[in-house]
C-alpha cells in the first residue's frame, strides 16, 4: 500500500484520487467576443453593450453528449462546467435571474444537458460556480469589476446591498444541488480576502475605498453547510477561502506533493490547465501547448500525488475547435495504452529516484512501479534502489518484455555499475513510437 497519508477532509475523495484526470469546460457569453473569459473586466465594457452577446447566443452545434464521449476518448473521468462565471451568465435555468442560456436565443439548459451527458458516459459531474458575478446588481464593485472606473463607483456601492447577492448565491446553489441528482465536485472561484492581487496591465488595481471579499463576505461557513446539507460527500475546493477538500494550482504544476501551508500535511491536490492560455474560448491566441507538454502535464502530477483537469473553451456555435480537438487526441492516444501508470496510481515511495529525465509514478497498493522515459535513455537505466525487488519489467505500451540484470553490470567489456547491488535495465536502442514510452515494473 501507498504510505501517504493525506488530510483527512469532510467530502468523498476516494474516487478523485483514484481517477486522476478530469476535463474543465469554460463556457458563457465571453465565449462570443473570443478574446478571454475576463473580457468584461479587461475591456471595461458596460452592461448595454456586453449585452449583445447576450442577445446572440446560440451555440447551435452543441452536443453536450460529443463533449462527453470526446473527455472519455481522452482518458478523463470527470468534469467540471462553469455553471456561471464572473460575468454572471448561468448556464441552467436558475429561478432568481432573467440572465441565463434559457432566455436567449438558445433556450436551453446547458448544465441540464451536460449532466446527462457526461453521467451516461460514466463520467463523474464537477460544477464551477463563480463567487464573483459582474451582472449581480448587488455585488459591489472591487478593484476586479468592470465598472471599477466609473467616477462615481463608490455612490453606485452605496445603493447595493451585498447580503442580497450571498442570498442569491444561497438559492443558486440549492437548485444546483438538489436539481441535477449527484454532484460530486463543487468548484467554486476565487476569494480576493486582502489587496495582493493587481493586474496593471488590464488596469486591476485596488483603490483605498474598495473591500476584498474573502469567508466574511462570502458567508462560506453557511455556504458550505448548506451545500453538504444536500450532497454530504461533495468535493469542494479551497478557492471559499476556508479549507476543504481540495487545493487547487491554477496554470502552474507543482514539483512536490502540496502541503497545507499551515500544518505541513500532505492535501488532495489538482493542477488546472489551459490548452492555450485563456479559460474560454480565445481565437486569435497562438500559445497552444505542443503535444510533449500536454502528457508532461498530466505525468508530473500524478507523480507528485495530484490530479490534473485540462480546460477545454468550446466555441461560441458549442463545440470543441480543431486545435482542442486535436490536443485531445494526444490523451486518447497515450492514454488508450499507458492510463495504467496514471489511474489508481500516486507519488513513487520515497525509497526510489527517478533516474535522469525520469518521473515515476507507483500504483496505490505499491505493486507496480512506472518510469515515465521523457528523456528517452541510450542503451540503459540504472536504478539502485530496485535491487532484488523486481519480479517482472515491460514496456507499458505493448507488453514488451525489457530485460535487466543485477549486480555488477557490464557490456562488451565496459563496466557500466561497479556496484555490487546495482539493477540494471536494458533499453532498445531505438525509441518505440511513443510520445512518453512508461515501462512498468512489476515488484516482489
Ligand atoms: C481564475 C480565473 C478564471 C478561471 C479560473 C480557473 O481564477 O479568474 O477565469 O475560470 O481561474 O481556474
Amino acid at each position: 500500500m501507498s504510505s501517504y497519508i493525506t488530510k483527512t477532509t469532510p467530502g468523498n475523495t476516494q474516487w478523485f484520487l483514484n481517477d486522476r484526470f478530469g476535463m474543465f469546460i469554460h463556457f458563457g457569453l465571453y465565449s462570443l467576443p473570443a478574446r478571454h473569459e475576463w473580457i468584461k473586466s479587461y475591456e471595461q465594457i458596460p452592461e448595454e453593450q456586453y449585452n449583445k452577446y447576450f442577445t446572440h447566443f446560440n451555440p447551435d452545434l452543441l452536443d453536450a453528449k460529443a463533449w462527453a464521449k470526446q473527455a472519455k476518448a481522452a482518458g478523463m473521468k470527470y468534469a467540471i462546467l462553469t455553471t456561471k462565471h464572473h460575468e454572471g451568465f448561468c448556464l441552467f435555468d436558475s429561478k432568481y435571474t432573467d440572465y441565463k442560456s434559457t432566455n436567449t436565443p438558445f433556450g436551453r439548459d446547458i448544465v441540464g444537458e451536460y449532466v446527462d451527458a457526461f453521467r451516461a458516459e460514466g463520467l463523474k459531474i464537477g460544477f464551477y460556480y463563480s463567487l464573483l458575478d459582474w451582472h449581480h446588481p448587488h455585488f459591489t464593485i472591487d478593484w476586479l469589476h468592470p465598472r471599477r472606473n466609473d467616477p462615481d463607483a463608490l455612490e453606485q456601492n452605496k445603493a447595493k446591498n451585498f447580503k442580497n447577492y450571498v442570498e442569491y448565491m444561497k438559492n443558486q446553489l440549492t437548485e444546483l444541488m438538489t436539481n441535477y441528482g449527484k454532484i460530486d465536485i463543487l468548484w467554486f472561484d476565487f476569494s480576493y480576502p486582502d489587496k495582493s492581487q493587481s493586474d496593471p496591465e488590464h488596469d486591476i488595481i485596488p483603490k483605498d475605498w474598495m473591500e476584498p471579499k474573502g469567508k466574511d463576505q462570502w458567508d462560506s461557513e453557511e455556504l458550505i453547510k448548506l451545500i453538504r446539507s444536500f450532497q454530504p460527500e461533495i468535493i469542494i475546493n479551497n478557492r471559499l477561502d476556508i479549507d476543504q477538500d481540495l487545493w487547487t494550482p491554477e496554470q502552474n504544476t507543482p514539483t512536490e506533493w502540496v502541503k497545507h501551508p499551515q500544518t505541513g500535511e500532505l492535501v488532495p491536490w489538482e493542477a488546472c490547465h489551459t490548452f492555450s492560455g485563456s479559460w474560454g474560448y480565445f481565437r486569435d491566441e497562438m500559445s497552444w501547448k505542443k503535444p510533449r507538454m500536454l502528457l508532461e502535464l498530466l505525468i508530473n502530477s500524478v507523480s507528485c500525488g495530484g490530479n490534473l483537469i485540462m480546460n477545454v473553451g468550446p466555441t461560441a456555435r458549442g463545440c470543441f475547435d480543431n486545435r482542442a480537438k486535436n490536443s485531445l487526441k494526444v490523451y486518447e492516444e497515450w492514454m488508450g495504452c499507458n492510463s495504467r501508470s496514471i489511474y489508481g496510481c500516486t507519488m513513487a515511495e520515497p525509497e526510489f529516484t527517478a533516474p535522469r529525465g525520469c518521473r515515476l509514478t507507483q500504483s496505490n497498493n505499491g505493486k507496480r512501479l512506472y518510469i515515465h522515459l521523457l528523456d528517452y535513455p541510450n542503451g540503459f537505466l540504472q536504478i539502485p534502489e530496485l535491487y532484488g525487488k523486481v519480479d517482472y519489467a515491460q514496456f507499458l505500451h505493448d507488453g514488451s518484455e525489457l530485460r535487466f540484470s543485477e549486480g555488477n553490470f557490464s557490456h562488451m567489456g565496459d563496466v557500466i555499475s561497479n556496484q555490487q547491488s546495482c539493477f540494471t535495465i536494458q533499453i532498445p536502442a531505438i525509441q518505440p513510437d511513443v510520445l512518453v514510452p512508461v515501462i512498468e515494473i512489476f515488484l516482489k
